[in-house]
C-alpha cells in the first residue's frame, strides 16, 4: 500500500475515467501517458470498466485503479482484470474487508467524522473525500483533520485546475481525483490529443 500511495501522491491528480467503449481505453491511456499522467481510476458505472482496466494494463507504466465499487463481486472483477487500487463513492464494510484481507489498496469514500471512524477500525490510512466541493472542501477537510490528524485524504467532485492548488497545499491531502481532463464527452468523440493536453496542463500546474 505505501508504495502505491507514494506513487499517487507523486503524481499528485487521479484521473476519474467513465468510459462507455473498451475500445477507447487504449487510446486514452496512450493520451494520459503523453500527457505525463499515467494513472487512472476507472469507475465501474459502465458495462465497459471491466474490459477498460483490461485495455489499460496494457501499458505498464499505467497505475490502473477501479472506482465507483459498490459490490464485492465488482470488486473481484475489478482486481482480476488487473486493478491495483480501489475506490468506493462510500464506506462499504464487505468491501473493505475483501481489499484489506486481499492486501489490495483502497480508497473509501467518506464525508463525516464517523466514516472516518470506520476507516480507522481498518487502519486504512488514506479516504477519498467526496464529494469534496458539496461537502464544505478544503474547510470541511481542515475541520477533519483536527480529531483525525493522521488521516489522509485524496478530495474528489468538483475539483478542477481551477481549485486543485489550494486543495494540495493542504498536507494532510496526498492528491486529488478529477475528471476535468478526462470528460465523457472528450472521451465519446475520440478527442485524445485534448484529453492529452488537458492532462499535460495538468501535470504542469501541480509540479
Ligand atoms: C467521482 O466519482 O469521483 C466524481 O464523479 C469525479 O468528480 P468530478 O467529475 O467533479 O471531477
Amino acid at each position: 500500500m505505501k508504495n502505491l500511495l507514494n506513487q499517487i501522491a507523486e503524481i499528485k491528480i487521479v484521473p476519474v475515467i467513465k468510459i462507455d467503449n473498451a475500445a477507447d481505453a487504449a487510446p486514452l491511456a496512450k493520451a494520459l501517458i503523453a500527457g505525463g499522467l499515467p494513472v487512472a481510476e476507472v469507475t465501474f458505472r459502465t458495462e465497459a470498466a471491466e474490459e477498460a482496466i483490461r485495455e489499460m494494463k496494457k501499458f505498464p507504466e499505467m497505475l490502473v485503479g477501479a472506482g465507483t465499487i459498490t459490490s464485492v463481486e465488482q470488486a473481484k472483477k475489478a482486481c482480476d482484470a488487473g486493478a491495483v487500487f480501489l475506490v468506493t463513492a462510500g464506506f462499504n464494510r464487505a468491501v473493505t474487508e475483501f481489499a484489506v484481507e486481499n492486501n489490495i489498496p483502497i480508497f473509501p469514500g467518506v464525508c463525516t467524522p464517523t466514516e472516518i471512524m470506520y476507516l480507522l477500525e481498518y487502519n486504512l490510512p488514506v479516504a477519498k473525500f467526496f464529494p469534496a466541493e458539496q461537502y464544505g472542501g478544503l474547510s470541511t477537510i481542515k475541520a477533519l483533520s483536527g480529531p483525525f490528524p493522521n488521516m489522509k485524504f485524496m478530495p474528489t467532485g468538483g475539483i478542477s485546475d481551477k481549485n486543485i492548488l489550494d486543495y494540495l497545499a493542504n498536507p494532510q491531502i496526498i492528491a486529488c481525483g478529477g475528471s476535468w481532463m478526462v470528460k465523457d464527452s472528450l472521451i465519446n468523440n475520440h478527442q485524445f490529443d485534448e484529453i492529452q493536453r488537458l492532462a499535460a496542463d495538468a501535470v504542469q500546474l501541480v509540479k
